[in-house]
């Protein structure tokens, strides 16, 4: 009989949690900042590689590396890399990758914090970024972006906030073809309901901060992938940079992990059942869900995920009616993350450019009516309760 592979909550349960001492179920938090040797020859036979073990907590750690594992066998990659923040796992990647005056192609729509990398810190060495937008034909566009210089190719799906859909394998098929690296941020789909290492992508980060951890306790990154590059952001990004997870996240992470896919199909029915609701609302102008049937991105997100995930973007009038309804929530909180247990509602203009007219707002690629809701684990109907009293008094 062919073996079949395990499935995914098995794999998150069980990986990367094996082999401690006294076969803890709960992995140890390995708190501790060096590890100690009885003669330098051993010291140096472990710094070197000759032996395994670890040296010190920026460069490795029991628990971090227990959460890497259990990170890279659900995501199919062959290792991870765990960093101090999404942003820290972002920019690793790009600092790895680029040299002074190299390119990188991205999508115009991803985090605000990953545009902010390019404009401020990439931009000093002289990197040039190109954009493509979602909506437009990849096909054909993203071929006119690559030059010799072209190092990299970075997007998200679903994108953060309008949780618009870009086809993993169209964009891996054009990164190949031109012998450029492709990487995706997979924070809002999580390895659960989409694989990107199955669709030829070359590399996923994470912001752990969001649906891995789960429970809006913990700030954190990890970056999946080859071995080869994985050791290079271990040796380079880790060892020189600095920017490591702590033992006590990694050990949030493992726990968080354990229940992925159980709280994602939570999230995935009652994001479903609000956007449903949002749909219906007369209040509403669009409701931006990849599974609703009218989302332009609807049957690439049915192809390649599993779910649609629990993210659910709605358009009002503008910035007031958003401000109103916000001010409204009783429930849902008021907040930028995502993934938690906790519904959290925002709106970019009104939190990020009070500053900003609506027209320089759009400028930059703001929708200043649009509400970003994170479903979290309460009954939706309850979640539903709470923006039909905002919506009504609108
Ligand atoms: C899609 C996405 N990627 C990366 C990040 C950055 O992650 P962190 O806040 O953990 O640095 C965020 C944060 O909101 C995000 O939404």
């Amino acid at each position: 009989m062919e073996k079949r592979e395990k499935g995914f909550g098995t794999v998150a349960v069980h990986a990367g949690e094996d082999g401690f001492p006294y076969r803890p179920s709960s992995t140890p938090i390995y708190q501790t900042s060096t590890y100690t040797f009885d003669t330098v020859g051993d010291a140096a036979a472990v710094m070197h590689g000759a032996r395994s073990g670890f040296v010190y907590t920026r460069i490795g750690n029991p628990t971090v590396q227990a959460f890497e594992k259990k990170l890279a066998a659900l995501e199919g990659a062959d290792d991870a890399v765990a960093f101090a923040s999404g942003m820290a796992a972002i920019s690793a990647v790009f600092l790895e990758l680029l040299r002074p005056g190299d390119e990188a192609i991205s999508c115009s729509q991803i985090y605000s914090g990953t545009r902010g990398f390019y404009d401020q810190i990439l931009s000093r060495t002289g990197c040039v970024i190109r954009h493509f937008s979602p909506h437009e034909d990849i096909r054909k566009k993203i071929p006119l972006l690559v030059n010799r210089k072209t190092r990299l190719i970075f997007f998200e799906t679903p994108s953060n906030p309008e949780l618009s859909i870009v086809d993993m394998g169209i964009i891996a098929s054009i990164a190949r073809d031109h012998n450029i690296f492709s990487v995706i941020d997979n924070t809002f789909a999580t390895p659960y309901l989409q694989r990107p290492f199955d669709h030829g992508v070359d590399c996923v980060v994470h912001s752990a901060t969001k649906y891995i951890g789960g429970h809006g306790d913990a700030i954190g990154g990890i970056v999946a992938g080859k071995s080869d590059f994985i050791s290079r952001l271990r040796k380079n990004m880790l060892l020189n940079i600095g920017g490591c997870l702590s033992p006590f996240n990694a050990w949030l992470y493992l726990r968080g992990l354990k229940t992925l896919h159980v709280r994602m199909d939570h999230h995935c029915r009652a994001a479903a059942t609000i956007a449903d609701f949002l749909v219906r609302h007369r209040q509403v102008r669009a409701v931006l869900y990849p599974g609703l049937s009218t989302h332009p991105g609807h049957d690439v997100a049915r192809r390649q995920m599993r779910g649609f995930g629990g993210m659910v973007s709605f358009r009002l009038t503008g910035r007031a009616a958003c401000r109103k309804v916000l001010d409204r929530l009783r429930l849902c909180k008021i907040g930028v993350s995502l993934g938690d247990a906790e519904t959290l509602a925002m709106n970019s203009a009104l939190m990020f450019y009070p500053g900003l007219t609506d027209a320089a707002c759009r400028k930059i690629g703001i929708d200043p009516g649009l509400i970003r809701l994170s479903t979290g684990l309460e009954d939706a109907q309850d979640i539903i309760d709470d923006l039909g009293s905002a919506l009504k008094k609108l």
